[in-house]
């Protein structure tokens, strides 16, 4: 792949209310004593901190229709057709839905929290990708970002190093749940076609995420909640990308998967280390990949008919995925007429459906460890 095409693709990695059917609910609704949550990842936890990558294609057409047309009816920057796990995971925790941070015009208001999740957003700082030349200049946002807003939110709430700092910064993470979406898959996104390998990739990234996280558990936070990657072999544009003979027994990128899975087997052993340096917090995991590759596995019981098409896309087959006529590019891509069936929203990201039954799975399943319900015990 020539390093334009590789660019081109690369952007993207900027990048209906369902019946449920059969869920693994265990749970009573919980009853929360969390007050807020601030929220940190890419384009899966985003809920509208992306700026609009504008032309060059890929999925920066996030702020086009049909983009939130179940849920919102009209285009909140989410990547999606509706609702993110983190939105049904606020709701469920009886809590009104996170405002994105770079359009938070009062920080006082955001008393239930804050989303500092982008699109886009690396585990390695912005710096090293520039240096290898694989980076795009709109796509400088990395997990280090997320932390410097999360500093300048906290400054903002009078935690800013003063003699009356202390109670603020109390306040300002009690009752707090802290929410670390998955992070990461863009970094592999990234080398992709590149000389640099994989493994780098891993060490560097795991290693920033762990401190990054550190960083948080020194600033107070208590309860924190920490989602393992996706099987990103099972997303629509991988499939499209690798080679046929590229597969594992779900039909999903073997190659890809592998990198996932081996990536949060040494992600959890850093949370296993975490949670013996700070044994006054809870830190639970969430097992994107087990819960992702359990839809897959079993579709129709949770409510799903399409495991690797994209809802809304160009209508090539066998993916309805164009890359050069991606969701949202005017004119050139439709959007399916049951969405809710659908685990692939626009060749990288899920659908609402999708995203509802995953959320389901990390709060009231077993997807957890230790179990999401501890937290609110
Ligand atoms: C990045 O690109 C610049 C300019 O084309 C070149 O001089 C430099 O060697 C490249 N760096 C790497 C790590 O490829
Ligand atoms: C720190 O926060 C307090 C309370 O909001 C504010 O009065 C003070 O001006 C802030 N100090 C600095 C240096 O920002
Ligand atoms: C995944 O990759 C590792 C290292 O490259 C290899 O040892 C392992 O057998 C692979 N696992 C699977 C399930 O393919
Ligand atoms: C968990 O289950 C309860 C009870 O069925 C439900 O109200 C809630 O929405 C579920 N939470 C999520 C995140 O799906």
């Amino acid at each position: 792949m020539s390093s334009a095409s590789t660019a081109m693709i690369f952007i993207l990695l900027l990048t209906t209310t369902t019946t449920l059917f059969f869920f693994p609910t265990t749970a009573a609704p919980p009853q929360s004593s969390f007050k807020k949550i601030y929220a940190f990842g890419d384009s899966f936890t985003d809920t509208g901190n992306t700026r609009s990558v504008g032309p060059g294609g890929g999925f920066g057409h996030v702020s086009n229709p049909p983009y939130g047309s179940t849920y919102f009816h009209r285009p909140t920057n989410r990547y999606s057709d509706g609702r993110l796990v983190i939105d049904f995971v606020t709701q469920s925790l009886s809590l009104p839905l996170l405002p994105p941070y770079r359009s938070l015009r009062d920080p006082r208001a955001a008393r239930n929290g804050v989303n500092f999740a982008v699109g886009g957003a690396t585990a390695i700082k912005h710096a090293f990708f520039a240096k290898n030349n694989l980076t795009l200049d709109n796509t400088p946002e990395s997990i280090q970002t997320q932390l410097r807003w999360f500093d300048e939110f906290l400054a903002g709430q009078g935690c800013n190093g003063t003699a009356s700092a202390s109670a603020a910064c109390g306040a300002a993470v009690e009752d707090a749940l802290f929410w670390v979406g998955e992070i990461g898959v863009n970094d592999y996104a990234y080398i992709l076609g590149s000389e640099i390998s994989g493994d780098v990739i891993q060490r560097l990234s795991v290693a920033t995420v762990t401190n990054f996280l550190e960083a948080l558990l020194k600033r107070g936070a208590k309860n924190m909640v920490v989602q393992g990657l996706p099987p990103s072999g099972c997303l629509t544009l991988a499939m499209y990308l690798a080679p046929d003979d590229d597969r594992d027994e779900l039909g999903c990128v073997r190659s890809a998967n592998n990198q996932t899975s081996v990536h949060n087997s040494i992600y959890q052993s850093k949370l296993d280390g975490l949670r013996a340096r700070y044994p006054e917090a809870s830190i639970v995991y969430l097992d994107y990949w087990n819960a992702y590759r359990s839809v897959v596995r079993n579709p129709a019981k949770y409510g799903m008919k399409e495991t690797f098409k994209a809802c809304c896309g160009s209508g090539d087959a066998p993916y309805n995925f164009n890359v050069f006529a991606t969701c949202g590019t005017p004119g050139a891509a439709a959007v399916c007429p049951d969405p809710a069936h659908y685990i692939n929203w626009d060749g990288v990201h899920l659908t609402e459906g999708m995203y509802r039954v995953l959320a389901d799975m990390f709060v009231n399943g077993t997807f957890s460890s230790p179990r999401f319900s501890t937290l609110l015990a």
